[in-house]
């Protein structure tokens, strides 16, 4: 088994009280219920409150890692006769999996995995004895992967077969396993250094600070933090709006608009304003952003961002200036398939049939962008998915409709097993 799972081994993961798995376990069981898997996090946090900084980190990276890696955790329970669906309470089930993370994603041994799961805790009810639960974990079980490399690819790195397909269709010859197992890591905090400072300014003052950082070459102001640590949020820098927690594919995407000061944009998906912030850098106070979105919530979030930030020339009509934008941003709504890393129960939550309702939408707002904009108005078609039937169908579709537009460039594809970020699609058409 050992050979098979050396990938896992490596793993970094910190020792969890007892308190800690049992919070894990709580919110895993709770996501297995069909719970969101970040409030399932938040809340079991909120029930273990008095639990310490290194325990709360273990119990989200738990959390996730549960999620990350259940086809796996599934075979290796069937391997033992013990599959999921024999496991008749979905507490046992919670329990297992959790184990068998320990034991075969972490490497940790089965005495200290039971340390964690032994009776009385963690949830119950619950039907496997610890002696049986022992037993199962000492067990050196091979898990006879497929030898077929898709299928292989998609249970080592536990994704439905269907989604390791689609990825595998667009995905660079021979790096789909690369590209899977990037979907499947700790994402990375990558931060956007603001124009009221530039990067080279910032860096040594930054890494003087004691806040680890490296520039990242594929974004001019991009900066990775590289330390596990959240301290960055409580420097001076962080707190006077100097740095903008960004996703470097995100600013990749957001790059693409290739704005300059003084134009209008519209950013008409502008959600939390992430991207909005991004484009009213770039155009300055002399420019304008028109920030839009069908969520009056999020809009709302990108409002009091942007207030915050007295970026006074990024506002939010009703009904957005298309006809006087240079650039509109579409940062569509999609599966979020580029971006797993953050949310790993998508995984196991989209269908083909949600992305087709996706490719329906998101044609549908390029439908609504197209007529209203100006000639030599740019749109920029973006997303975080890698699937095709979101990204180069979606402009391809578009383009048949439209022959009044076209693609200026090759569109922008971002590996996420290439760089510090997730997973992203952007095309530039222009309209003629
Ligand atoms: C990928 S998110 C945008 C993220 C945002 N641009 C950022 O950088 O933080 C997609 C957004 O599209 C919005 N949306 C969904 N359907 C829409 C529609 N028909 N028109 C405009 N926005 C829509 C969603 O509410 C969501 O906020």
């Amino acid at each position: 088994m050992a050979e098979e799972l050396t990938f896992g081994a490596s793993t970094v993961v910190g020792r969890a009280s007892r308190a800690g798995a049992t919070a894990a376990i709580e919110a895993h069981l709770a996501v297995l219920k069909g719970k969101p898997l970040r409030a399932a996090i938040s809340e079991a946090l909120a029930r273990h409150h008095k639990l310490g900084g290194n325990d709360r980190r273990f119990v989200a990276f738990a959390v996730r890692e549960l999620s990350r890696h259940q086809r796996l955790l599934d075979l290796a329970a069937k391997a033992r006769g013990r599959a999921p669906s024999s496991l008749h309470l979905p507490e046992d089930q919670a329990i297992f999996r959790y184990a068998l993370w320990r034991r075969v994603v972490t490497g940790a041994s089965a005495e200290r995995t039971m340390i964690e799961v032994a009776l009385p805790g963690p949830v119950r009810p619950r039907s496997l004895p610890d002696a049986v639960l022992t037993e199962e974990l000492s067990k050196e079980v091979p898990l006879g992967l497929p030898d077929d490399p898709l299928e292989r690819a998609a249970t080592l790195h536990s994704f439905p077969t269907w989604l390791a397909t689609a990825i595998a269709e667009v995905a660079p010859p021979g790096e789909l396993a690369d590209v899977l197992a990037a979907l499947n890591r700790e994402p990375f905090l990558t931060l956007k250094v603001r124009p009221n400072g530039t990067r080279d300014e910032l860096l040594p003052l930054l890494t003087a600070g004691g806040f680890p950082v490296k520039a990242c070459d594929e974004s001019p102001d991009a900066l990775q933090v590289t330390d596990e640590g959240r301290a960055i949020f409580e420097s001076r820098w962080m707190k006077e709006g100097r740095l903008l927690v960004m996703d470097l594919g995100s600013q990749l995407l957001a790059g693409l608009c290739r704005v300059t000061p003084g134009q209008t944009v519209v950013d008409f998906c502008a959600g939390a304003g992430g991207k909005s912030i991004f484009l009213a850098d770039a155009v300055g106070p002399s420019g304008r952003v028109y920030a839009h979105d069908t969520s009056a919530k999020r809009l709302a979030e990108a409002r009091s961002r942007c207030a915050e930030l007295k970026l006074r020339h990024v506002s939010f009509p009703k009904e957005p200036r298309l006809d006087l934008a240079d650039v509109v941003l579409v940062d569509a709504p999609c599966s979020g398939s580029g971006t797993l890393a953050r949310e790993p129960d998508q995984k196991w939550k989209l269908t083909k049939q949600k992305i087709a309702e996706l490719q329906t939408t998101q044609l549908g707002i390029l439908e609504q962008v197209v007529g209203p904009l100006k000639r030599g108005g740019v749109i920029v078609y973006g997303t975080c998915s890698v699937l095709k039937d979101e990204d180069e169908a979606v402009v391809e579709r578009f383009l048949a409709k439209h022959p009044e537009c076209t693609l200026d460039g090759p569109p922008l594809r971002v590996w996420p097993h290439r760089i510090a970020g997730g997973g992203f699609f952007g095309a530039r058409l222009v309209k003629r």
